[in-house]
């Protein structure tokens, strides 16, 4: 069985930092090599997609970086920023850890 997982982040900033951060991401994917996996069993493809809005605008339109939702378990990381994208995606993506000083809680 294979399963997909997503980030999707928002790209609604007018500094365009959701843009760099997309790009950040599907990098450090591709560098640590997690764009597929096999998590108990199970091949798990990650992607990365930019997005509108996702309404978490106070992590996100006024902050200094962008919003993402990781699809479908639902964690939200705000004010993301390219410097965080090797970071993330190793705790994240590789260890399977919520990083907690970049998770939004709404
Ligand atoms: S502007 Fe990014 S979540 Fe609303």
């Amino acid at each position: 069985m294979s399963e997909n997982r997503r980030l999707f982040v928002c790209t609604n900033q007018k500094s365009g930092v959701g843009e760099d951060v997309a790009k950040a991401l599907k990098k450090e994917l591709k560098h640590q090599g997690l764009k597929k996996q096999v998590i108990d069993g199970h091949k798990v493809r990650t992607q990365v997609q930019t997005c509108d809005c996702l309404d978490l605008c106070k992590g996100c339109k006024k902050g200094p970086g962008a919003a993402l939702i990781v699809y479908p378990e639902g964690t939200v990381y705000g004010n993301v920023r390219p410097a965080d994208a090797a970071e993330l995606v190793a705790e994240h993506l590789g260890r399977g850890k919520v990083l907690k000083r970049l998770r939004w809680d709404e």
